[in-house]
């Protein structure tokens, strides 16, 4: 157990719910295990008191911080500086403490595409599905839509879909529209990868939906972005775990806080041992 002293740093989670998150346990025992004088702490945050906790996070000198649901978006302007990653995804999910101030970052997309680099997919030339049209979408379209990627996006609210495609900056190809049981029948046959950002895992989606399994051919990739609960089965398709996300993203705000290369391997083993499991 690593003896808190008045040098060490303190990192920290706001969100509400944290009681589940895996972030503690990744970064605690990878300080202890490289023997840093740091630690990190979760706390439920509460929307109303968000722009409290970031004052708090200022005075009590916190090395950094994470982001969770449902402070992203609204953290943006308690910042001092936003990075052009947090920038483009209008959201932030890391902040680092600069001579500048508190300065945002964000890691969902340069995560999810680590994550599938890491399972032997290379995001680039390839045909993309993104369903849903929230903060980790906006971020993730627009980090495939830097390589040569033709990204569709569907998502029930059409005017969000729209938003994200318009935003978008990379020399890929983006299209919307809305998530209907036609436009997502259609969209799996023709997808390499299917992102799914919604809190509905695949198989259910697919099936809320009206639309058989089988337009799941087998071709397409399918990562599913929520990590808070078993995967349902998707009998002869690759899936992608967002517990890899979930590290990477530990990685690139360990990177952002040390300013040094995250030791990935050790974050990676650490959650592994904790879950008893790997899952790739
Ligand atoms: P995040 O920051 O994780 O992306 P979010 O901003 O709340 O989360 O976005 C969640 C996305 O999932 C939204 O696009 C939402 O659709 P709407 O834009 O229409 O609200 C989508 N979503 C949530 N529940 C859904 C459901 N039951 N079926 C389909 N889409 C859903």
């Amino acid at each position: 157990m690593t003896i808190i002293t008045g040098a060490t740093k303190v990192h920290g989670l706001f969100g509400t719910p944290v009681a589940y998150s895996l972030s503690p346990v990744i970064f605690n025992r990878t300080f202890q295990k490289l023997g840093l004088d740091r630690t990190y702490v979760p706390f439920d945050v509460p929307t109303e008191n968000l722009k409290d906790a970031v004052e708090a996070a200022r005075v009590l000198s916190f090395a950094g911080f994470n982001v969770t649901m449902p402070h992203k978006t609204a953290i943006v302007e308690l910042l001092d500086v936003i990075d052009r990653s947090a920038e483009r995804a209008g959201a932030v999910n890391t902040v680092a403490r600069t001579p500048r101030g508190l300065s945002g970052h964000n890691t969902d997309g340069e995560g999810a595409f680590r994550a599938l680099k890491a399972y032997g997919f290379n995001p680039n030339g390839k045909r993309i599905l993104v369903i849903g049209a929230g903060g980790a979408a906006r971020s993730i379209v627009d980090r495939m839509s830097r390589e040569k990627n033709d990204v569709r996006i569907l998502n029930r609210t059409l005017a969000k879909a729209r938003s994200i495609a318009d935003a978008t900056g990379g020399h890929g190809r983006v299209t919307f529209g809305e998530l209907t049981r036609k436009n997502l029948e259609g969209r799996l046959r023709e997808s390499d990868l299917i992102v799914n950002t919604t809190p509905v895992q695949t198989p259910s989606l697919i099936q809320q939906l009206g639309v058989p399994i089988s337009a799941l051919d087998g071709n397409a990739w399918v990562f599913d972005l929520a990590y808070d609960r078993v995967l349902e089965p998707l009998p002869g398709v690759v899936r992608v775990s967002p517990l890899e996300m979930l590290v990477q993203q530990a990685a690139l705000s360990f990177e952002v806080w040390s300013r040094k290369p995250a030791p990935f391997q050790i974050m990676r083993s650490v959650l592994v041992d904790f879950l008893g499991r790997d899952w790739k």
